[in-house]
């Protein structure tokens, strides 16, 4: 066992004001297998590159351990496979490459292909069979999950299951569960580290942040009852501060003693005042707000929106998708579901009036409008507003919605280019929310996409029931949206 021990860490990126970390320390046991969670934009990725060295920053890191980051990037993918391996790891013996791609499930002849024929998924599972054979290595992953369906999903958290000694960012409530014994948070105003897998990391947060509110609560009511305390008091004080001057019979030395003690007790009061104050500014500021969203949709003239019937896909000779058939209704949900490669993405584009190559029939709705939400975010740049002109939707609303979504105010100014990935795929959601259409199709929309703004997006689904066709490979997010699967 040792420890990744990181001190009083500050860091901002060049040009920006404003510090990603300020003075944190926490430590790590390189024998973890670390979740590594928080909104998007707080900084995982950026905190895995402070530790690869990437860019300088104030305060230490020590470890004795060295680090790798996945994905990896493969600059020439025309290349075969086996030539990738040598690239990324010069030292690996076959035998145990092949060992450790049997526990992930990849055939040993994807080797002796052209990396870039590889699906996304067998790309991901390559690199991780590749990376686990370094030797006195920590892994930095990041979000391994993205490209993976929910078989490859399970299949991968496994065989981190069986491995030790990583940092693992998803934002995949089921993927972190199944992987990882301990967590780093980074929160609103804090990092933690503690023992458990996302779930237990979970539970204890609501249970924190219910302990301090009505903590909060009840100082509140404190400072409140303190405050009418001193009020009367003071009232009082001064009746009793009157009665020295004037006539009459009186014991001035009992009232200048009574007055003396008022005093001192209007001053015990007043500390035990801001010592609540104090103390209620302390709370809370783990707190994540969780606004609520609202999503404009215009119902459909007829009941009926989109309907299939025996559809086969073809891009050249070979079928990629064969005998699709089923109908979207108004009100529906639908999972649609299948392995990498099945078509999905395919079916979600000719539904969109891509021109896709197929047989069979596909009747749509006439005067249908579709607001359609793509996998691929690597488009995106320049301002938001002008994103947001160019889109045609209300400027406003949709800068609302991405506050909502936890973007803050002041990096909306920024290029789209320079968001971290979660915000910029939030970017796609708002627009798609605030367009007013028929008929939303979302292609893995919680991709990158944080565990806070995924319940969000959930409670927005459930409440204002859109009709939705939707690709997602996230297992709670479908359990608790679809009302139909249709399986590919
Ligand atoms: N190259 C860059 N230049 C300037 N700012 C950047 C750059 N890369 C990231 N940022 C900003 O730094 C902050 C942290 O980004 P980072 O990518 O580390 O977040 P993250 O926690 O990995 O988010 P996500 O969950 O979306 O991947 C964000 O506010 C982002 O906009
Ligand atoms: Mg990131």
């Amino acid at each position: 066992m040792s420890l990744i021990q990181v001190t009083n860490l500050t860091f901002a990126y060049d040009g920006s004001y404003e510090n990603i970390f300020e003075n944190a320390s926490f430590q790590i046991d390189t024998n973890w297998r670390l979740g590594f969670t928080g909104r998007n934009g707080r900084g995982k990725t950026t905190f895995l590159n402070l530790l690869l060295g990437k860019y300088e920053y104030q305060g230490s890191i020590s470890a004795s351990v060295s680090f790798s980051y996945f994905p990896y990037h493969v600059a020439d993918k025309t290349i075969f496979t086996i030539d990738v391996v040598e690239e990324i790891y010069p030292e690996y013996q076959y035998w145990q490459l092949v060992r450790e791609m049997n526990a992930l499930q990849l055939n040993e002849e994807v080797l002796y292909r052209s990396f870039e024929t590889l699906s996304n998924g067998e790309q991901t599972k390559l690199m991780l069979a590749v990376l686990f054979l370094k030797e006195n290595n920590f892994l930095l992953i990041d979000e391994p999950t993205n490209h993976l369906d929910i078989q490859g999903r399970e299949i991968v958290s496994q065989y981190l299951n069986s491995k030790k000694g990583y940092i693992l960012v998803s934002h995949d409530r089921a993927f972190l569960d199944g992987s990882v014994d301990h967590i780093l948070s980074i929160n609103k105003a804090s990092i933690d580290v503690c023992r458990g897998n996302f779930s237990t990391w979970y539970e204890n947060k609501l249970r924190q942040d219910a302990f301090e509110q009505a903590k909060n609560e009840k100082l509140k009511q404190e400072v409140q009852r303190l405050e009418e305390t001193a009020r009367e008091k003071a009232v009082w004080s001064d009746r009793v501060e009157a009665t020295k001057i004037g006539f009459g019979p009186c014991d001035r030395g009992y009232i200048g003693h009574k007055a003396a003690k008022m005093m001192a007790r209007s001053k015990a009061i007043e500390k035990r005042q801001q010592a609540a104050i104090e103390e209620k500014s302390q709370l809370l500021k783990n707190i994540e707000r969780i606004d609520a969203l609202k999503i404009l949709q215009t119902p459909f003239h007829s009941k009926r929106l989109v309907t299939l019937r025996d559809v086969t896909i073809c891009y050249d000779k070979e079928p990629i998708c064969e005998g699709i058939t089923f109908e979207i209704q108004q009100g529906d949900r639908i999972a649609l579901q299948g392995a990498n490669g099945s078509g999905k993405s395919s079916i979600i584009k000719l539904i969109c009036g891509e021109d896709i190559p197929y047989t069979g029939e596909m009747r749509i709705g006439n005067g249908l409008s579709i607001s359609y939400v793509s996998q691929d975010t690597s488009e995106l740049r320049g301002k938001l507003t002008d994103f947001a002109r160019d889109s045609g939707i209300d400027e406003s609303l949709f800068l609302a919605l991405l506050a909502k979504l936890d973007v803050p105010k002041r990096q909306m100014e920024k290029d789209m280019s320079s968001l971290s990935a979660g915000q910029k795929k939030k970017v796609l959601l708002a627009r798609s929310i605030c367009q007013p259409t028929h008929l939303h199709i979302w292609d893995e929309p919680m991709n990158y996409i944080d565990v806070i703004s995924r319940m969000q997006i959930e409670e927005l689904l459930l409440q204002f029931k859109p009709t939705i066709l939707f690709v997602e490979h996230d297992k709670v997010f479908c359990d608790n949206i679809a009302t139909k699967v249709v399986q590919l």
